[in-house]
């Protein structure tokens, strides 16, 4: 990793926020941040819940030691917040007058693409921003990984395990709703991992009658146990639709899980810990560098860091909010790229939702 610090010397204080939905692992890169800027001679100011305090003026000077003991929690120490202020000119110019009553020359903010949208906003007032994938929701199209995802899935693999055991027992379904507004990648990887037969999610169409074939199928040849795993992004109360249905098509005594916030606590597992730290030290990196507007991505197992616009250009198109005429007024190597990585992004996706049907015969 580099260490051409061209503007280290300018670099005297950096602040760190979390923001939007917390994620296990966000404490292990406030930890990594603190001490990568510490051992570089930067001062570090830990900003509270997220942008509602950088514009209260809510920051905690951090040392070496403020950090101990918080690589194995879950949540985020520094607090998060979901802050409309931010987003005024008023609330905004309130943030900017902070970071320069208290010296900050950058920012590091963990979080998913709101936090980076602020991140970038900030960085229009000549301060380095630098943001880092917190959500374990793995939604942020720019990374193939964002912190918080492995534990999200460990837990929800261990709460599946749980049901398969009284499923099994007393020869029932389950049918359980994990997190995922906007995407299906718990669900995906989850279904996988937890040998769902059937997994609902947004992004590809699901054949409930399929689904119900492939359970009297699975009854007829004394299957005992049927977990179906739904995306929260199906809308509210599909899995319990879905559930009734099951029940009364098949005749299996069909139960609902919703696994809801359990699923975004918890200690980190050694990737999001390992992850984290790695991105963490990376983004101090960057503002030694003297480098903005960027954001730190994992992109086939290499650490990279992605321009800010980019990744939120990216993140929009890939979920269709982005119109044909938007995405015209980009530069034509920007709408290639984009194309191409939202190509190979969802052929991925549609590979692994195929592997799912084969093993749910
Ligand atoms: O962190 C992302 C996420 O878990 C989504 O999947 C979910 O819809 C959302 O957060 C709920 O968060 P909250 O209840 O904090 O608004």
């Amino acid at each position: 990793m580099s260490d051409n610090n061209i503007n280290s010397n300018k670099i005297r204080r950096i602040g760190v926020l979390t923001s939007g939905g917390d994620a296990p692992g966000m404490n292990a890169a406030v930890r990594a941040i603190t001490r990568s800027a510490i051992s570089r001679g930067v001062r570090v100011m830990g900003i509270l819940k997220g942008y509602r305090g950088l514009i209260d003026g809510e920051l905690v000077e951090y040392n070496a030691r403020s950090v101990s003991n918080i690589i194995n929690r879950g949540g985020t120490v520094l607090y998060s917040d979901r802050c409309i202020e931010f987003q005024t000119e008023e609330g905004m110019q309130k943030a900017v007058d902070t970071c320069r009553e208290f010296e900050i020359d950058g920012i590091v903010a963990i979080g998913g693409d709101g936090t980076f949208r602020g991140a970038t906003d900030i960085s229009r007032h000549g301060i380095l921003t630098i943001g880092i994938p917190g959500t374990i929701d793995n939604d942020i199209t720019a990374t193939d990984y964002s912190i918080g995802f492995d534990t999200a899935m460990n837990t929800v693999i261990e709460m599946v395990d749980r049901l398969r055991d009284t499923c099994e027992s007393h020869a029932r379904c389950n049918v359980v709703e994990v997190m995922g507004r906007d995407a299906g990648h718990i669900a995906l990887q989850c279904g996988i991992a937890a040998g769902a037969v059937g997994i609902a999610l947004k992004e590809l169409p699901f054949d409930e009658d399929e689904c119900l074939s492939r359970i009297i199928e699975g009854k007829k040849n004394k299957k005992r146990t049927f977990i179906v795993i739904v995306s929260e992004g199906m809308g509210e109360h599909y899995a319990e639709d879905l559930t009734k249905k099951i029940n009364a098509a098949t005749g299996i005594d069909t139960r609902f899980a919703r696994l809801a916030h359990v699923q975004r606590g918890g200690s980190p597992t050694l990737r999001d810990r390992f992850v984290a730290t790695v991105m963490g030290n990376r983004a101090v990196e960057l503002i030694m560098e003297g480098r903005k507007n960027l954001v730190v991505c994992m992109h086939e197992d290499k650490i990279v860091e992605t321009d800010i616009e980019y990744a939120l250009n990216l993140d929009k198109r890939y979920k269709n909010k982005m119109t044909d005429e938007q995405f015209a007024l980009l530069s034509a190597d920007d709408q290639n790229s984009i194309t191409e990585r939202i190509k190979h992004k969802k052929e991925n996706f549609r590979e692994l939702y195929e592997v799912s049907k084969i093993m749910s015969i």
